[in-house]
């Protein structure tokens, strides 16, 4: 299906299966080629000098690349779509498509620590102006907008503390004196949340994780509406911006089965987290599905389901040192960041450094999960053994 099919009117799960391929292009293959490409030749110098074809030179764009921009595009409800060699080159992306010198951005404090080292590092050399805001401040954030604040950055739930914000009533304080609204939607994906219809203009993924969903390559993808589409477009060209053949079939592959897969993590975190909260040894969880959650009434407004990654807190007077035993004696979840595939995994939440418009405790100890598509009685068993080993 292309997208001059009428997509719109069918479902998500179908959408998955069907957007960004057009078997009879490729003599009825039912996936696209993967086009390892960098020369692209003309028939004559006539067509050269007006590129007067559909493809010009590799870096711009080929089959493959097309194949997953479309499927975006039409997950996300887009005009355009771009994919990038990261999450985070995503997000830099995105980011730099909507400021220039001068400009002023406001970002959530919550959002994912390298994008916070970005803007921190990155923006001012240009002459951009960061500041941090509070996640819960919803239309408040009109508080803080300065005749030069051109963009503001949301990312919902937030990093490791997995606060909601209110995406609509942001975006439509910031629409009010012109500028971009961006959203890292990396934790529910197009298939669960769509940031477009709630007023974003530029919806980012790291694809790394639920869209590859196999913790074997690297990839990130924008969505932009009307409005940012032109200028996403122009700076990911003059960017130089390319992503391997492979790592995008490997996205490519990996959207197809987005769905299954999320409803499996979905159910898994549901299960886990149920056994969980009654535990002495844990204090709370950050998970916005769990009605007990601060922003379980905006996850439901917002979002159809939930995913895989989650956090737990032990109780105040437990020691880095019994977090740590915790974590070692786990045997199923491994040690490790970058989440979003098959398997569970676990990291100590650490927020030094990471905070600057919130309040937050650097010394309390919780744990992020990611949780997999592994047996949750199995997964329970692990978490049992690991809080005996470090809590008796
Ligand atoms: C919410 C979020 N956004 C962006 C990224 C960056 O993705 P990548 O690792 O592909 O750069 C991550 C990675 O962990 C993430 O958790």
């Amino acid at each position: 299906m292309t997208s001059s099919n009428s997509s719109s009117r069918l479902k998500p799960d179908t959408r998955l299966a069907h957007s960004g391929r057009d078997p009879q292009s490729f003599h009825g293959f039912v996936n696209p080629p993967v086009v390892h490409a960098s020369t692209v030749l003309y028939p004559d110098s006539q067509t050269l000098v007006t590129g007067g074809q559909t493809y010009s030179y590799a870096r711009r764009g080929n089959p493959t690349t097309d194949s997953l921009e479309d499927a975006i595009k039409e997950m996300e409800g887009a005009a355009g779509a771009k994919i990038a060699n990261s999450g985070l080159n995503a997000i830099a992306l995105a980011i730099l498509s909507c400021v220039k010198a001068g400009d002023h951005i406001l970002i959530v404090d919550t959002a994912y620590g390298p994008t916070r080292h970005f803007a921190d590092t990155v923006l001012p050399n240009f002459g951009v102006s960061v500041e941090y805001f509070d996640p819960h401040l919803g239309s408040d954030i009109k508080s803080l907008f300065r005749p030069e604040t051109t963009a503001v950055f949301t990312e919902s739930p937030g990093s490791l503390t997995f606060e909601m914000q209110d995406i609509p009533a942001i975006s439509a304080a910031a629409h009010e004196i012109g500028a971009t609204v961006l959203m890292d939607n990396t934790w529910a994906t197009s298939l669960y949340c769509q940031p477009l219809a709630l007023g974003v203009d530029l919806s980012i993924q790291a694809g790394t994780k639920y869209i590859v969903g196999h913790s074997d390559a690297m990839l990130g993808v924008v969505a932009a509406n009307e409005k940012a589409w032109k200028g996403l477009n122009a700076v990911h060209g003059a960017m130089g911006s390319h992503v391997a053949p492979d790592d995008i079939f490997l996205g490519l592959r990996g959207l197809r089965t987005l769905s299954v897969r999320l409803e499996r993590h979905q159910k898994n975190t549901l299960t886990v987290l149920d056994w969980l909260k009654d535990q002495s040894s844990v204090g709370s969880i950050s998970y916005p599905a769990l009605p007990t959650d601060p922003g379980y009434e905006i996850w439901k407004r917002d979002c159809s389901g939930s995913s895989g990654l989650c956090a737990f807190h032990f109780p105040d007077g437990t020691s880095q040192d019994q977090t740590h035993a915790f974590l070692d004696a786990l045997q199923l979840f491994g040690l490790g960041y970058s989440w979003g595939g098959f398997e569970s995994l676990a990291i100590p939440v650490r927020l030094k450094g990471m905070r600057s418009a919130t309040p937050v405790s650097e010394t309390a100890q919780s744990v992020r999960l990611h949780i997999g598509l592994e047996d949750p009685e199995d997964l329970i068993r692990d978490l049992v053994q690991a809080l005996k080993k470090a809590f008796g």
